[in-house]
């Protein structure tokens, strides 16, 4: 692959494959993925253990102030894992108590004003892959490669009940899908940043495609960029 380093950008709906195709490109390009999402969830599982007020002001800039962000590579993942204040928060913050209430938290002015920062000094040296809701609209506007990623409902909420199902057997079907719903409806019409498709972002819908058939899409265009740099 090229060693034209780019940044790719990956929007869209919760449960639609972002973070699975964008582990892929990273292991393929030799890039990094970042996924922002976790920074939210960190975030998120800060306020709920110490009782933050998400409605107070002066208690989430306080709290904010408090909280350390990083990502430690996990080579048995392939992936980074994200660490709050020093403690591995990986295993905490997909629980259905942070995925009711991240969407509350992300959609906070301050939150998300610290999010951004550290997402836009991680894409410094490029050869990053980010998936998010964001991340083409506002963090990285001028990425090289844009993907908005979409999957029909149905197929999203089935797809992300299996994932849960594996550690969790009491999860319904109908508690992922009011999660989702929810999220979906708080992310796309929250007023700082809500999530849309950057104009110049390619839609990808992959309702009915393999993660292979994706991943060889993504890669082509990954080449083409790469290839367009360079002319
Ligand atoms: O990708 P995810 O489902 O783990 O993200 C969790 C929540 O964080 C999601 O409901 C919306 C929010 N989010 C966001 O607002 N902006 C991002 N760049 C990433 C996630």
């Amino acid at each position: 692959m090229s060693a034209h380093k780019i940044i790719i950008a990956i929007d869209g709906y919760s449960s639609c494959g972002k973070s699975t195709l964008a582990k892929a490109l990273a292991v393929k390009l030799g890039y990094n993925y970042i996924d922002s999402g976790a920074m939210y969830r960190a975030i998120t599982l800060y306020f709920l253990r110490n009782n933050v007020a998400m409605t107070n002001h002066a208690e989430v800039i306080e709290a904010i102030s408090n909280i350390n962000l990083s990502f430690v590579f996990n080579e048995h993942r392939q992936a980074s894992d994200i660490y709050l204040n020093d403690e591995n928060a990986e295993p905490y913050i997909r629980d259905m108590l942070v995925s009711d209430r991240v969407s509350e938290v992300a959609a906070i002015k301050e939150v998300r004003t610290f999010a951004v920062a550290q997402q836009q000094q991680m894409g410094k040296k490029k050869g990053i892959v980010m998936d998010g809701r964001d991340i083409g609209t506002t963090v990285f506007p001028d990425a090289e490669l844009k993907l908005f990623m979409t999957a029909d409902p149905e197929v999203r909420v089935m797809r992300r009940f299996k994932e849960l199902y594996e550690t969790n057997h009491a999860i319904t079907i109908e508690e992922v899908r009011h999660n989702l719903e929810l999220r979906d409806y708080i992310d796309t019409t929250r007023e700082e940043s809500p999530l849309r498709k950057a104009e110049d972002a390619t839609l990808l819908d992959n309702s009915l495609m393999s993660r292979e058939e994706q991943l060889e899409m993504v890669l082509e265009m990954v080449k083409d960029c790469a290839t367009n740099k360079k002319q």
